[in-house]
């Protein structure tokens, strides 16, 4: 397609006119909506890769998503890595963000790629980094990474590897909560992020997690329960 709105509400209206089905995609050019986590604007202008896939929900899912974005780009000699749980980055820059979005039986993961232009001053694009920025062979990549079914533990092992998150200091914002400092320590089997604080072991589920610069102090009083 051309220019949507954003194409995880073309495939979420297809879904439900019953048009669409697990395993197909839809992918667009450039949005005028594009949204990302956090009820934020993903900037979509032309020269970007746009899409939604339609998998079976799955509790790993968006670890998977993040893996099979990562492993497409490190097949084109990229060292892409992941921040938990699946922004994609190359060089601590972002370069692609993962949406996912439920509907009945139905996830709609939603990939933004940068291929030869990041909308934001602080990201990365795919060009820049030299790497090919053709649209359809990865989005191919992708979508076959992504419905390959890998078993759960292949999931978590490729994960662990491609996680920059870990050893990281980080500070993890939570809605209406001071944020969570502290060291990551490791991803347990649930694909749940557990960060050393000062206050003990936590353990996310989910949330908006930063990585502070190495060797950074971490500050206890921004640590609450
Ligand atoms: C993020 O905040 O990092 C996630 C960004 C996800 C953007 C993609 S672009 C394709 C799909 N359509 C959207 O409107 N959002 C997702």
């Amino acid at each position: 397609m051309g220019r949507v709105s954003s194409t995880q509400d073309v495939a979420r209206q297809r879904w439900a006119e019953g048009s669409m089905q697990l395993g197909d995609a839809i992918l667009a050019e450039a949005q005028s909506s594009g949204r990302g986590r956090f009820g934020r604007t993903w900037l979509s202008p032309a020269g970007g890769l746009y899409a939604t896939y339609i998998m079976p929900v799955d509790p790993l899912l968006s670890l998977r998503a993040g893996v099979a974005v990562a492993r497409a780009l490190r097949d084109l000699g990229v060292p892409a890595a992941l921040k938990w749980p699946n922004d994609v980055l190359i060089r601590n820059k972002k370069v692609a963000g993962i949406l996912i979005e439920a509907m009945d039986a139905a996830a709609f993961v939603g990939i933004g790629l940068n291929l030869t232009e990041s909308p934001l001053e602080t990201a990365t694009h795919l060009a820049a980094e030299g790497a090919a920025t053709d649209r359809q062979p990865l989005t191919e990549r992708v979508g076959k990474n992504l419905f390959q079914n890998a078993a759960p533990s292949d999931v978590l092992a490729a994960y662990r590897t491609f996680c920059a998150t870990l050893g990281q200091n980080v500070r993890i914002l939570r809605t209406g909560n001071p944020p969570w400092e502290g060291t990551a320590e490791a991803i347990d089997g649930h694909g749940r992020l557990l960060v050393r604080t000062a206050e003990g072991l936590v353990t996310l589920a989910s949330g908006e997690c930063h990585h502070l610069r190495p060797g950074r102090s971490i500050d206890p009083s921004g640590v609450s329960g």
